[in-house]
């Protein structure tokens, strides 16, 4: 039985939702009570009792197996890094490419990404960006495969348009061809349904501060151990099989751990990562297919606005090709994001527009209130 969407109650749960039309979960998600509550513990637990780290060390690790079950991994396949540029630069640095392999990125995909292959130069390992249309999909992609490229990287969903590749296909493309797939999942997950094995890839990188709910700090990387060669460019204990008991580094006790610990490096981000393990379960609650859904509506809601006052959409229309939460409109930014902000109205300026983005807690009151103010101020300019 589909479950009934109650937005009203989820606007309780994220209060900021209620002062401000927040159409800009694209940027950052607003605080929601469970992750605030789960700090707030973290705080008192620190301040009145030292903090027991063995008791969060375990709530972490709770996370992890409630993150890896939300995107079909396995815990051993789940690595924690501080946000998605560090998941990038563990994996283009992990995969054992050499001098004369080539990467293949798509032309204006998230920098955050592309800087951690681009760097591989200094290895004499090339990147080449192929020009990114409405529609990428493994088809697409194959007409660029050369001899030498070695590993494809790519985002599943576009922070600038909103596109949503056929990430799947490109990963049957790769696996065919025996080429590294990375994908960078931070503008989709929490919103999109992300099923690592269904992709395909050697990595999947994220950070969590956008649909996965919490505070800037916390990314993750998901390791597929088939790869099982893929070795971190850094080490520090907690990367070993077997680290020493004694704390005490021996030439002896190098050996990788087995399991994506293998890419931790040191102390971790504690209270983000208890933070996200209550934003998980309001996700699960909700349901991220129903926040999909819920999504795509009120997208439909805004383009076919959008479309009433002659505004155009930048990026994809269609649903099968834009994903459900990301929509820029060809207003400019130099002039409409503040004024939105007098407004009370809270988007984000884009390379083409601005960027209207939602959350699990947007509703259409929200879209007809960006409309009403957006079709004001076109009144004006035009008398
Ligand atoms: C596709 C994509 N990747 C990465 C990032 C951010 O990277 P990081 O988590 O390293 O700050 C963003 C947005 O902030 C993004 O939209």
């Amino acid at each position: 039985m589909a479950k009934s969407y109650d937005v009203a109650g989820l606007r309780d749960v994220f209060p900021s939702s209620k002062k401000i039309t927040y159409l800009d979960s694209g940027f950052q998600a607003p605080m929601c009570v469970p992750v605030k509550e789960k700090l707030e513990q973290f705080i008192a637990s620190s301040f009145e009792d030292a903090g027991p780290k063995s008791g969060w060390i375990d709530e972490m690790e709770e996370t992890r197996r409630k993150l890896a079950s939300f995107i079909n991994a396995s815990p051993e396949e789940i690595a924690f890094t501080k946000n998605t540029s560090e998941a990038m630069n563990i994996a283009a640095n992990a995969l054992g490419l050499k001098e004369g392999d080539e990467v293949l990125m798509l032309e204006g995909d998230h920098p955050n990404n592309a800087y951690a292959f681009m760097n591989l130069a200094q290895n004499g390992v090339s990147t080449r960006f192929v020009p990114m249309p409405e529609r990428v999909d493994g088809a697409y992609v194959a007409q660029y495969v050369q001899d030498n490229t070695k590993a494809i990287s790519m985002s599943l969903v576009t922070f600038h348009a909103g596109h949503l590749f056929d990430v799947a296909s490109v990963g049957r493309l790769c696996r065919e061809r025996g080429i590294h797939f990375v994908v960078d999942v931070m503008q989709g997950i929490g919103v999109t349904p992300v099923d690592v094995k269904a992709i395909g890839a050697t990595f999947v990188g994220s950070g969590t501060h956008k649909g996965l709910l919490v505070p800037q700090g916390l990314g993750f990387l998901y390791w597929n151990r088939e790869f099982a060669d893929a070795k971190p460019a850094y080490m520090a204990a907690i990367t070993v099989e077997n680290p020493p008991a004694d704390f005490i580094a021996r030439h002896d006790n190098m050996a990788l751990a087995a399991t994506a610990r293998r890419f931790e490096i040191g102390n971790f981000n504690l209270p983000g990562a208890m933070a996200l393990g209550a934003a998980l379960d309001l996700i699960n609650e909700v349901g991220v297919h129903e926040i999909e859904a819920h999504c795509y509506d009120l997208g439909d809601r805004l383009i076919a606005g959008l479309d009433k006052l002659g505004v155009k959409l930048v990026g994809p229309r269609d649903r099968k090709a834009r994903a459900p939460h990301i929509y820029v409109a060809a207003l400019p930014a130099d002039e409409w994001v503040p004024f939105l902000e007098r407004m009370n109205v809270r988007v984000s300026p884009e390379r083409d527009g601005i960027r209207i983005s939602l959350g699990m807690f947007s509703d259409a009151a929200d879209i007809d209130r960006f409309l009403k103010v957006a079709d004001e101020k076109l009144a004006s300019i035009a008398a």
